[in-house]
């Protein structure tokens, strides 16, 4: 009996510890849904508890009492203190709710994180095992080779220290090393891209000089390859310390080959340059000779002669004047074509006629500015006088030329000299009316006639004084040329027309 009471006693204690454990467990939710008065499972733990007791009394009591091992495992902690009689009563107290069933079980659960844990775990250092172990195949400076996956230019670089390319030396002005890595870095390029890479030279914290150090810019770290990237490394360029330079000027020559009535430019002048140059560092002074050479000034001069037909070139100087308009209608009347040498100051009083001009078809050219003897300006007088007399036949037709005529014929290898970037070519006469001795309309007509020969070019004038006498004979004039053969053609058709 003793021991059945014993047995009840320990069984209502595990009992007790069991409701404790199971009251612990209880979540939160559950002691919501407990106040909101889940009665009918209350009512159903009560009754396990009960059926639990009831199996317990149709128990054989030779059964162990610690058959039951969550029981007994409770138990075994209660009994030794043996303490309080008091945990009954708080149990009696407890509602205790049991857990709903899980969907699954809890190992189940943990199974499946663990084997994505895993999978996840594979997948990466697949990854990284595929960019790290992989090969692909790159071709430097047009050799190919393999080279892992994940390598960056710059270990490559550095691993085949720089493919041996080396970075420019700092050399002296006579050219003596002064430093073996002074120069421009090595240079890289991926793709026909170059990269950009850290100058040594320019680099003075201590950061820099530590990635110096390596040999291997840092940026170069971060270019990674990609696959069949082509690369090419060049050794850097030397660099010349700063140097002061002295120029001197060398002064190009005139050349003015053959004769004749046409001066045509081949090649305007430059000035070459001589340096000297001393360096900042080395303290070198070193003669580096003319290092620009000059570009001499080369005039062909010639005289057309047209080959396959008979042609004169008319041409009028001084204009334009209020004699140009009656020579223009003259020229209009009779067909013919002309080449009028302007003066700057007559093209900016007679617009209409520099106008007038272009619109029939004549040729206008320059005949200076203010007609003055250009041998006796110096260079920035005569360069002034052509660049306005240009300018303001420009301003009155809109017509740019480069053609001059110069007064009385004056130029020569200085002024050739001073204006070779502003003229192309220089056009004198064969035939001279005299009209300006102004003998009469007969004498110029017959120096015209009698002087004419196919090419030759005929000076008359439509300014630069009384015209009446040019009015009077030209007419005759063409019509006596045409007698003989002649057609009249403008300079430039007649320079075209030269051995054809
Ligand atoms: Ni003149």
């Amino acid at each position: 009996m003793s021991r059945k009471k014993g047995h009840r006693n320990s069984k209502s204690k595990g009992k007790a510890a069991a409701r404790i454990r199971l009251a612990n467990n209880v979540s939160a939710d559950d002691k919501d849904k407990r106040t909101s008065g889940q009665i009918a499972v209350n009512e159903s733990h009560e009754t396990a508890a009960d059926r639990h007791d009831r199996a317990d009394d149709k128990r054989d009591d030779s059964r162990p009492i610690h058959q039951d091992d969550s029981i007994q495992s409770v138990s075994a902690q209660d009994t030794p203190t043996q303490s309080s009689p008091e945990p009954d009563a708080s149990i009696e107290e407890l509602t205790i709710e049991p857990r709903k069933p899980r969907k699954l079980p809890r190992w189940t659960f943990h199974s499946i994180i663990a084997v994505l844990v895993v999978a996840l775990v594979a997948a990466g250092v697949g990854v990284w095992g595929y960019s790290h172990w992989r090969h692909i195949a790159v071709s430097v400076n047009g050799t190919e080779q393999q080279v892992r996956a994940d390598t960056t230019l710059g270990k490559l670089a550095k691993d085949n220290r720089d493919f041996g390319a080396k970075p420019g030396r700092l050399i002296s002005v006579s050219g003596k090393v002064l430093k073996s890595t002074g120069g421009e870095p090595v240079v890289y390029r991926v793709n026909g891209k170059k990269i950009a890479s850290v100058d040594a030279t320019k680099h003075k914290t201590s950061k820099e000089n530590s990635k110096e150090a390596t040999g291997v810019p840092a940026n170069l770290n971060s270019v990674k390859l990609p696959e069949n990237a082509r690369i090419s490394v060049k050794s850097g360029k030397d660099v010349v310390e700063k140097h002061d330079i002295q120029r001197t000027v060398v002064p190009f020559n005139v050349i003015i080959n053959g004769h004749g009535v046409i001066q045509k430019l081949r090649q305007a002048g430059k000035d070459g340059s001589s340096e000297v140059w001393t360096g900042k560092i080395s303290g070198e002074r070193v003669n580096k000779g003319v290092v620009t050479q000059p570009q001499d000034v080369i005039v062909d001069t010639f005289s057309p002669k047209p080959a396959s037909c008979k042609v004169v070139a008319l041409t009028f100087d001084d204009g334009p004047s209020q004699y140009s308009g009656p020579i223009l209608d003259i020229l209009k009347e009779k067909g013919a074509k002309a080449t009028f040498f302007d003066i700057g100051t007559g093209s900016a009083e007679y617009p209409q006629m520099e106008q007038r001009m272009v619109a029939e078809g004549h040729q206008v050219a320059s005949h200076s500015n203010t007609h003055p003897d250009m041998k006796k300006l110096n260079a920035e007088q005569l360069r002034t006088d052509i660049s306005q007399g240009l300018a303001n036949i420009k301003t009155a037709s809109g017509v740019t030329t480069k053609m001059l005529r110069a007064p009385y014929g004056n130029f020569g290898v200085d002024q050739w000299r001073y204006t070779s970037d502003l003229i192309d070519s220089n056009v004198i006469w064969t035939v001279d009316t005299q009209d300006w001795k102004k003998l009469g309309a007969p004498e110029i007509s017959d120096a015209a006639l009698s002087k004419a020969y196919n090419g030759a070019v005929i000076l008359m004038h439509d300014g630069g004084g009384d015209r009446s006498q040019d009015i009077a004979a030209l007419p005759g004039i063409i019509d006596g040329l045409r007698g003989q053969g002649y057609e009249f053609v403008t300079i430039d058709q007649l320079i075209a027309m030269n051995g054809k």
